[in-house]
């Protein structure tokens, strides 16, 4: 049966009784920030399972895309190892949402194991929870495995429920006891039965996991019972095509076999080894490591993932470049890896559409990333060889740092070619380099920031949301110079600790508040707010009357101008995240934003500029927005809530248990900032710059309000100047620069044919200085005005008039010199131009090269020119 099969197999048959075929969801999971990559095929329904959600059916299954690299689950180090392993696989799943239970799951189980794939059940082993007595009773009694094949394993793993059958989605979540199915691969493959000591051996493999689904673990490690016992299981595709075609290991199923020819092709080019080549054998685990890797790498990207320095980004990066570094070892010099991907979307597309549709840009992607690791690879292994010479049994952590720092070698990458050798990493020193990197980059920032503070107190309550002046702020804590003070003079450069403060402090890209803090004696101009911790806000600035001391009370009063621009640029940042999704698509995810009161610049992933086309759209869509004039709405509610509304929610975001959900026009973002009360507010929409600031992330630079106004009113300013210029409307503008582009073109072509006549005519003024040496016309003289196309065509007349020459030409451009010097073909055996032409350039600063008949030299010190020109006749002299 083909992979294909096998797939079609498992959805029907558990379609045939009563589950929703439900299609896969991406392996970058929009709504939860908890994690990092789709692990399991349950991840979808994790809301459903949790109660939360509901869905019109009750049974389900899916074929899922999973990533196992980086988070809970990760095999990213064991892929090329073993015979199993990968970062990308695919899971088949049947579910029960409080539905069936144990019963139920595990006859389905063996029924389509037994009777539809026909395995023989004196084959399988099952394994179940040791305390689970009902799953044991069912397999035992109902179904008829004898005892002998039953292994009850408990908590294994160091601690309550830490079990290999207790199974967990990640440190939070739905979770609970599991049974697993084993294939007995036979007593010729080394390894015990599951729960003995030899278990990690090759001959019992898992192919099937069924999690009874019972408790939600909360991030305090309580376990509480869901409302609803469930069914979420498991079954590798790769696991159960390996057993049903007779195989050993994954790589030899038929889904690979393409992949690793199209690997070896690829590597064997890029090592320069041609068909019938004796290149790289497809059995290495090199190319099993490629194999894998195209898959994860290409159904990352697709999903809207690139190689970043930063949470899934760097996942990526990492798989990528483990790749990389594995065709680099079979010889591959140039990039190869992105060409797998056309391959992959032929093997894998009719499943997965998303990798035909996007199969250019992740080549781009992929590409990209390739070209930027070759530049540093070869370097980076030489540095790691060398670390590795003699028998050193670790490579030190400052290697290892240095080849992370400047040549861009995730640790892993350098860990995975030591475990080749036998060699380990010292991770410890690698961390430690890694801190003082981290040290030395937050003490360079810390003279702008009032962040690093030490401060031990009330926390300041935030009230800006609705005032922009608190009259009773207290301070609560002063710092001159980064030290805690009790007051602070006039004079001074204070940070001052408020106990409740209309200032918003900067933070999720939206700049801090400036303004003042005043009483009877002080006043206190403040020029930006910041965080000393998440809800400590030190406000910066300068006391200009009186003394600040802790227990003061003031008026805090923001800027309330400069704030109005700022939530202006902040609600069109999220009219425009959510239009930049809609023109471009949904792959668009926001890498970085700044808000301040001059402009919003925001960063997302995106492959391509955005073209002029694009940006009108998206320009169209948020001033249809903002004339909508809809009212804004923030509400407080749990981050569970909040994933229901559909919110937009950052990856790698610390959310708290609490959010703030804006809803502004038809957006919802969470989002802590400061916002508009109705869209309307914002005035012109208008987007001013669009450039790329990395591989795969564009930058959009944005204004509004009173700033686009101020925009518009420049670029006008601009026309009519140059309107006034050309005395023509503005409206003729283009069309009048378009005939002077036409015009000019037109002059530098006479120019050009003035300037050739020219030169041929003091040309014709040159012959008469030519002298004989020897038979030899010598000439040496200078060409005013002359640029290089001239001095060769001027060269070029002299030699057909004087037939025997030597010829020295130079034009002098204010401090360059450009000289040529030419010999006719009868005489090149006697003076060589390349010669002649560096005896002069010589003396004025330069040098240069050509041909024997033709030669040119560029030089710095016009001043010795004509004692060089003049020292040419004696130089011929010596040669003839
Ligand atoms: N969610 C379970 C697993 O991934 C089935 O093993």
């Amino acid at each position: 049966m083909k992979a294909s099969e096998i797939r079609s197999t498992f959805l029907k048959f558990f379609e045939s009784k009563g589950h929703q075929i439900v299609a896969s969801s991406p392996v970058v999971p929009g709504d939860d920030p908890t994690l990092l990559f789709t692990n399991a095929g349950m991840n979808q329904f994790k809301d459903v399972f949790l109660g939360f959600d509901k869905r019109a059916y009750s049974r389900a299954t899916t074929s899922q895309k999973c990533i196992r690299a980086g988070g809970k689950h990760n095999d990213l180090d064991n892929v090329g190892y073993t015979a199993r392993h990968h970062t990308f696989f695919e899971m088949l799943g049947n579910f029960s949402f409080g539905d069936y239970f144990k019963h139920d799951a595990i006859s389905f189980a063996w029924e389509l194991l037994t009777e539809h794939f026909k395995l023989p059940k004196d084959k399988l082993w099952v394994t179940v929870y040791s305390e689970d007595d009902e799953a044991y009773e069912i397999w035992n009694k109902v179904v008829g495995v004898p005892a002998e094949r039953i292994v009850r394993i408990g908590d294994n793993k160091g601690g309550r429920y830490m079990s290999d059958n207790f199974w967990m989605m990640g440190d939070t979540g739905p979770c609970g006891p599991c049974t697993e199915i084993f294939y007995d691969h036979g007593p010729d493959v080394a390894g015990g039965p599951p729960g003995s000591p030899d278990e990690d051996g090759d001959r019992y493999i898992e192919i099937w996991n069924n999690v009874f689904m019972q408790f939600n673990r909360t991030e305090d490690g309580v376990m509480h019972p869901l409302p609803k016992p469930s069914v979420d299981t498991g079954m590798g595709l790769e696991r159960i095509t390996t057993v049903l075609q007779g195989k050993h290991s994954n790589y030899e199923i038929d889904l690979f076999q393409n992949l690793l020819a199209a690997a070896k092709n690829a590597v064997d080019f890029a090592a320069g080894v041609t068909d019938g080549g004796a290149g790289c054998d497809a059995t290495s685990p090199s190319l099993k490591v490629i194999a894998d890797h195209i898959r994860a790498c290409s159904f990352t990207i697709a999903d809207g993932v690139i190689p970043s320095n930063e949470g899934r980004g760097y996942v990526l990066r990492r798989i990528a470049r483990r790749a990389i570094r594995h065709g680099y070892k079979l010889g591959a010099r140039a990039p190869f890896f992105h060409t797998l991907v056309h391959p992959l979307a032929v093997e894998m597309g009719d499943a997965y559409p998303e990798l035909r549709q996007n199969a250019d840009r992740i080549f781009a992607v992929l590409k990209t990333e390739e070209e930027r690791f070759f530049q540093t690879i070869a370097n980076g292994m030489e540095i790691l060889e060398n670390a590795l010479a003699g028998d050193t049994k670790q490579v030190d952590g400052e290697t290892a740092f240095k080849l992370h720092d400047t040549y861009g070698f995730p640790v892993d990458l350098t860990a995975d070619v030591c475990r080749e050798r036998g060699v380990t990493v010292d991770s410890a020193g690698f961390d430690a380099a890694m801190n003082r990197q981290r040290e030395q980059a937050r003490a360079a920032g810390k003279f702008k920031m009032a962040a690093g503070l030490a401060y031990d107190g009330v926390a300041t309550a935030f009230h800006g949301y609705e005032h922009l002046v608190c009259e009773t702020s207290k301070v609560v804590a002063v710092y001159v110079d980064g030290t805690q003070v009790e007051a602070a003079g006039a004079g001074d450069d204070a940070v001052v600790v408020l106990d409740h403060t209309p200032f918003y402090a900067e933070s999720g890209g939206q700049v801090g508040d400036s303004g003042e803090l005043r009483n009877g004696t002080t006043r206190v101009v403040i020029e930006d707010t910041v965080k000393i911790q998440a809800d400590v806000f030190g406000h910066q600035g300068r006391v200009v009357e009186g003394s600040v001391k802790v227990g003061d009370v003031f008026t805090a009063k923001v800027d309330g101008e400069r704030r109005a621009r700022i939530v202006r640029n902040h609600s069109a940042t999220h009219l425009m995240h959510k239009a930049l999704r809609e023109v471009l698509g949904t792959h668009v995810q926001q890498k970085g934003s700044l808000v301040t009161p001059e402009r919003t610049r925001f960063d997302f992933a995106h492959n391509a500029p955005v073209t002029d086309a694009q940006i009108r759209q998206i320009e169209a869509i948020v001033n249809a927005e903002v004339l909508g004039n809809a009212g804004t709405v923030a509400q407080l509610m749990s981050i569970d809530d909040a994933q229901k509304t559909g919110a937009m929610m950052l990856f790698g975001e610390k959310y708290g248990e609490t959010v703030r959900v804006l809803t502004i026009g038809s957006t919802q973002e969470l989002c802590g900032g400061t916002h508009v009360k109705a869209t309307g507010d914002i005035g012109l929409f208008k987007i001013v710059a669009e450039s790329g600031v990395a591989a795969g992330v564009r930058r959009i630079e944005a204004v509004t309000g009173e700033g686009a106004l101020a925009y518009l009113q420049t670029l006008e300013a601009t026309v009519n100047g140059v309107a006034g210029a050309l005395k023509a409307a503005p409206t003729e503008v283009e069309a009048r620069v378009g005939g002077l582009q036409e015009q000019l073109r037109a002059l530098e072509k006479e120019v050009a044919a003035l300037k050739g006549r020219l030169a041929s005519s003091q040309g014709d003024a040159l012959l008469a200085q030519a002298v004989d040496v020897g038979g030899l016309k010598v000439l040496a003289a200078r060409l005013e005005g002359a640029d290089a196309a001239t001095l060769r065509t001027t060269m070029d007349q002299l030699k057909n008039k004087l037939k025997t020459a030597a010829i020295v030409l130079a034009a002098v451009d204010g401090a360059k010199v450009q000289i040529a010097a030419g010999v006719t073909a009868d005489s090149i055996g006697r003076v060589k131009a390349g010669e002649l032409v560096n005896f002069v350039a010589g003396q004025v600063g330069g040098k240069g090269g050509g041909k024997p008949d033709m030669a040119m030299a560029g030089g710095t010190d016009p001043s010795k020119l004509s004692e060089a020109l003049a020292s040419v006749q004696g130089w011929v002299a010596a040669k003839v």
